[in-house]
């Protein structure tokens, strides 16, 4: 291992590197990561020096905060390699500003932008080499902030560790996705923590997403707690509903994330002479379209997912296919934005920035 500082961060550098050992061609999503992360602890009233170091398992107390009240909030982001191998960076801005909103409603410490975007920075330079060329490849970035002040009172955290790991990804989703439509259960309720990156909504998603796919569902769309008539977003994604030639999503709220990708989508959709309206969507009037042939496309649109089309949807225990689309606009959109992001297309918007 060696030492030095940049940024004021100091960098320890791994002895020996992993990525021999990795199998590009093969990659399942968020499971191998590279070989340094990035970690600064807050801890008796300030920021702590910042550091790189190889990445590796770690150690806390077992009454951390994190562990009983679940403190611990993330985001997803990704880098891309150009053809000249300078990597870039997609709207980290929005990424850093979400961050900090979960924190302050999970009543945790707030990250300073110089730590959150120099840390990234360094790591994403020292770790370069697993950043791969070409449509398709990522890396995903995964920063993320846990309570690790100790004592079981039920009170917020005093200590917090804020880290960046990072691993190289192909797509979320491999295959068909088919999403079961929830009549019951909810992914979050007005004044509840819907609108945050809380690793605990995400936990709440498993138990009723592991019943889906028992059935042949890959994911879950939520309807809204109080009345479950409209509908919200799906554990990975926000979602788009193609009715004839306009595409609908669902407002943000209290209750739904403000995707990164979703507003990227809109804007690029609009730029593209489409017709978007953002209001509630009904279940109601989805079925509807989908017996008079008037809906032609639901596609999710996240991070990691980038933009997944979805094949059908159940409903009461109606499955209802998704036809077949020449003209996709699902597929033209992924299209327009992973030129931007890989930048094989002019980024008009400002959206891409360089590392
Ligand atoms: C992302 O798209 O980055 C997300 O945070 C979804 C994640 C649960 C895979």
């Amino acid at each position: 291992m060696s030492t030095t500082q940049t940024n004021k961060i100091e960098i320890i550098k791994a002895a020996t590197s992993k990525i021999n050992e990795v199998d590009f061609e093969n990659l399942s999503f968020g499971s191998i990561f590279t070989d340094h992360l990035f970690e600064c602890d807050f801890k008796n009233g300030e920021w702590q020096k910042p550091v790189i170091k190889p990445y590796a398992p770690f150690l806390l107390d077992p009454s951390s905060r994190v562990f009983h009240y679940g403190q611990a909030i993330f985001e997803g982001m990704k880098a891309y390699k150009d053809e000249d191998d300078a990597i870039w960076l997609f709207r980290p801005d929005e990424n850093y500003k979400r961050f900090n909103k979960s924190a302050v409603r999970m009543a945790m410490q707030e990250v300073p932008e110089d730590i959150f975007m120099n840390g990234l920075k360094e790591l994403l330079k020292l770790d370069e080499a697993w950043i791969k060329r070409g449509k398709g490849n990522s890396m995903y970035i995964r920063p993320f902030m846990i309570a690790t002040g100790t004592g079981v009172i039920a009170n917020p955290s005093d200590n917090y560790k804020f880290m960046i790991i990072l691993s190289p990804v192909s797509a979320y989703y491999a295959g068909e996705v088919k999403v079961l439509i929830a009549e019951h259960y909810s992914r979050a309720a007005n004044g509840g923590i819907g609108a945050a990156k809380a690793a605990g909504n995400y936990a709440a998603q498993f138990y009723p997403t592991s019943l889906a796919n028992k059935q042949g569902f890959q994911q879950v769309i939520w309807t809204d707690d109080a009345t479950h008539t409209k509908l919200e977003e799906a554990g990975t994604m926000n979602v788009f509903f193609r009715i004839n030639d306009t595409l609908f999503t669902a407002p943000v709220s209290e209750r739904i994330l403000d995707g990164v990708t979703r507003k990227t989508l809109i804007d690029l959709a609009k730029s593209e002479g489409i017709n978007v309206d953002v209001r509630p969507v009904l279940v109601s009037e989805l079925v509807e379209a989908s017996k008079n042939g008037t809906l032609k496309e639901i596609f999710g649109a996240g991070t990691a997912a980038v933009v997944s089309p979805i094949s059908g949807f159940s409903y009461q225990d109606v499955y209802h296919e998704l036809p077949n689309n020449e003209d996709s606009m699902a597929l033209k959109l992924k299209d327009k934005l992973t030129n931007i992001q890989n930048k094989i297309a002019e980024d008009t918007f400002g959206w891409t920035v360089k590392v």
